[in-house]
C-alpha cells in the first residue's frame, strides 16, 4: 500500500512538472515590461483569438493588427460588398479585452480586388474615378471602427525598390502621380480626426531609403498634409540594421515632428531578399546555435536602441505571434522555415524573449 502511495504521489509530481513545463504563460508579458515605454503589439488573423495564442495574445501584448483583415482586397472584395467578418471579429476581441488596434492599410500596391483599378467596361480606371474610389473606401472603413482604432496605416509603401527611383512606378502612381499620397491621407483624417495617420515602410534604415522616405515625408509635413506618424516596418534580419542606422533614422523622423512606432518586427535568421525564389538544391535552413546567438545580440540591440528613444517611439508591432506559424515560412523562399519571433514553434518563449525583457528600467 505505502508503495502504491509513493509511486502515486512521484507520478503525480512528474505530471504537474510537466503541467507547469508546458504552460505557455510567464507571469508577467512583454507588455509589463515595456509599460514605461511602448505598446506592444501583434499582427493577428481571426483564428488565432481562442486556445492558447489567445492566452498568449492576452498575456504579452496590449495592441493589435489586422495582418491582412483591413486590407482592400480582403475588406472589399466588390465594388458594392464589404466582407466586415474577419475584421469585426479582430476589433471586437480587441475590444472585449481591452486592447488597442492599429488598421492596416488603407492604400497600397498590393493586395488590392480586381476591380479596384478598372471600370465598368474593363479598362483602366481614371484618376477621378480612384479618388472617389479611395474616398469612399476609406470612410466606410474607418467610420466602421471609429473610436475602436486609434491609429491607421493610410499609405504603405510607396517608395520604389531601385534607389534610382523616388516613388513606385505602381498602379496608384501611374494613374494619380505622387498626388494620391496627399489624398489618402485628406480623406483619412477628414473620416475621424481623432486617429493617428501613418506613413507605412520597410527597409527604411538603410540609408539611401532612408533618406528618399526623409524627403517624402518632409514634403508632406512641409505641405501640412495630415500625417502624424511613421511606420518602420523592421522586416529586419540578424545581420541588418546597425544600431546606428535605427537610431538615426528614428531621429532623422522625430526631427520633423513625427512620432515613430515598428509596425511590423521579424528579425530573419536569413538575410533580406526582395524576389520569391523557389529553395536552391542543397539550400540548408537550421537554426543552429550561432544563428540563435545572432538573433539574440540583434534582438538586444535593437531594443536598447528602442527604449534608448522611447520619447520618439509609442510602440512596437510584432509581425505574428511565434515561430509556430510566420509569413516568413513562404516569403521570399515558400517551405524555408524560419524563426524569427520571441516565441517558439510550441508559443514558449524562447531565449531571446528574456534578453528582451532583461534590462533595467
Ligand atoms: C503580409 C502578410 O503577413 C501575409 O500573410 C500576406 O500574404 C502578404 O502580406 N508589409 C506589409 C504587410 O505591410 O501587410 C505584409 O503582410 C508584409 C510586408
Amino acid at each position: 500500500m505505502k508503495k502504491i502511495v509513493t509511486l502515486t504521489a512521484l507520478l503525480c509530481t512528474v505530471g504537474i512538472s510537466m503541467c507547469i513545463a508546458q504552460t505557455p504563460k510567464t507571469t508577467k508579458g512583454l507588455k509589463d515590461y515595456y509599460d514605461k515605454y511602448f505598446y506592444m503589439g501583434v499582427a493577428v488573423a481571426p483564428q488565432n483569438l481562442n486556445g492558447p495564442q489567445a492566452d498568449l495574445i492576452l498575456n504579452q501584448f496590449n495592441s493589435l493588427t489586422p495582418e491582412n483583415a483591413m486590407k482592400v482586397g480582403p475588406i472589399h472584395p466588390r465594388e458594392n460588398e464589404y466582407n466586415w467578418r474577419d475584421a469585426d471579429s479582430i476589433v471586437n476581441f480587441a475590444q472585449h479585452h481591452g486592447l488597442r488596434v492599429r488598421g492596416h492599410n488603407l492604400c497600397w500596391h498590393q493586395q488590392n480586388p480586381d476591380w479596384w483599378f478598372k471600370d465598368s467596361t474593363g479598362k483602366q480606371a481614371t484618376k477621378e474615378l480612384l479618388y472617389k474610389r479611395l474616398h469612399d473606401h476609406i470612410f466606410a472603413v474607418m467610420k466602421r471602427y471609429q473610436g475602436k482604432i486609434y491609429a491607421w496605416d493610410v499609405v504603405n509603401e510607396a517608395i520604389d525598390d531601385n534607389p534610382d527611383n523616388f516613388l513606385r512606378n505602381s498602379l496608384w502612381y501611374q494613374i494619380c502621380g505622387d498626388e494620391f499620397i496627399t489624398k489618402a491621407f485628406e480623406y483619412a483624417h477628414e473620416a475621424d480626426p481623432k486617429a493617428i495617420l501613418f506613413y507605412n515602410e520597410y527597409n527604411t534604415e538603410r540609408p539611401e531609403k532612408m533618406e528618399r522616405t526623409y524627403k517624402l515625408m518632409k514634403k508632406l509635413v512641409d505641405a501640412k498634409v495630415p500625417v502624424q506618424a511613421i511606420g518602420l516596418q523592421a522586416h529586419w534580419s540578424i545581420y541588418e540594421p546597425s544600431a546606428a542606422e535605427l537610431r538615426t533614422t528614428i531621429q532623422k523622423f522625430a526631427s520633423l515632428g513625427l512620432k515613430v512606432q515598428i509596425t511590423e518586427l521579424d528579425i530573419s535568421i536569413f538575410p533580406w531578399e526582395k524576389e520569391r525564389r523557389a529553395l536552391r538544391p542543397g539550400e540548408t535552413f537550421e537554426y543552429t546555435p550561432e544563428l540563435q546567438q545572432k538573433q539574440i545580440d540583434k534582438y538586444k540591440e535593437v531594443f536598447a536602441v528602442l527604449r534608448e528613444n522611447k520619447k520618439y517611439v509609442t510602440g512596437v508591432t510584432f509581425w505574428n505571434i511565434s515561430d509556430q506559424y510566420t509569413w516568413l515560412d513562404q516569403y521570399p523562399v515558400r517551405g524555408r522555415k524560419n524563426h524569427p519571433l520571441l516565441f517558439d514553434e510550441k508559443l514558449q518563449p524562447k531565449k531571446v524573449f528574456y534578453e528582451v525583457v532583461n534590462f533595467k528600467k
